[in-house]
């Protein structure tokens, strides 16, 4: 219910005529609903997505909501998405869905990123509940491994349903999840992960989001 309230609240600040980046997860599944119902209703014209997933794109497709490619266009207006972790300075985590590389791309094209949470993702120090997901080409899990664990971090290759296999991402890589006991400087451990020779992407995003959208539950009733 808080999900659907900020997803709805997020998906009213789209104008029509716009480029709408289109986010990945529970909470930006509802924001894609709701846009797809004001096109349909008529109170949005003219709006065109750019999906952060394969999951993104499918239900964008199922709502309507007509979607075109970064090469097609010189700028993107507004990009909504959710978070695994929120702090005071707009500092995230992501990636819970695997999808932070392509969502990190869009979200930074952005000239405005909305972050859609409920109030349990909001920590004082980003890192202390969820690990960093860190996105690895394949041949190069081991060694990305071996250095996540010489930076303190204690890594995780991520498992998928009844640990069956590992997660893949849409770009056919894998996810380690890097806990770190503190991140004093998140640009920093941005850039240090990065800088690990087979690592695509990881989940901290620095700099980027300017609303934080927050749903919680006051009196029984889900607000905004
Ligand atoms: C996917 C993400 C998601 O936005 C994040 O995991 C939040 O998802 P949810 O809204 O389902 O809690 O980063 O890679």
């Amino acid at each position: 219910m808080m999900k659907q309230e900020v997803g709805k609240a997020a998906a009213d600040l789209v104008k029509s005529n716009s480029i709408v980046g289109l986010g990945t997860g529970s909470t930006t599944a509802y924001a894609i609903e709701y846009i797809g119902k004001r096109l349909q209703s008529g109170n949005l014209k003219n709006i065109v997505g750019i999906p952060t997933s394969f999951q993104a794109e499918v239900l964008s497709k199922q709502y309507g909501i007509p979607l075109t490619t970064l090469d097609a266009i010189n700028h993107i207006d507004i990009a909504i998405d959710g978070a695994d972790e929120v702090d005071m300075q707009k500092n995230l985590i992501k990636g819970g869905g695997a999808a932070h590389t392509r969502e990190k791309v869009v979200d930074y094209l952005a000239n405005q990123f909305i972050v859609v949470v409920d109030a349990g993702k909001l920590v004082t120090k980003l890192g202390s509940v969820f690990a960093v997901p860190v996105e690895v080409i394949p041949m190069a899990l081991t060694p990305v491994i071996n250095s996540i664990k010489q930076l303190g971090g204690k890594p995780e290759l991520r498992m998928g349903l009844r640990k069956a296999g590992p997660v893949v991402t849409d770009q056919g890589n894998l996810v380690i999840d890097a806990k770190f006991n503190d991140i004093p400087n998140p640009a920093n451990l941005e850039k240090v992960l990065n800088n690990i020779p087979g690592v695509l992407e990881n989940g901290i995003f620095v700099n980027c989001a300017d609303i934080i959208l927050i749903g919680e539950v006051q009196d029984g009733k889900s607000i905004v």
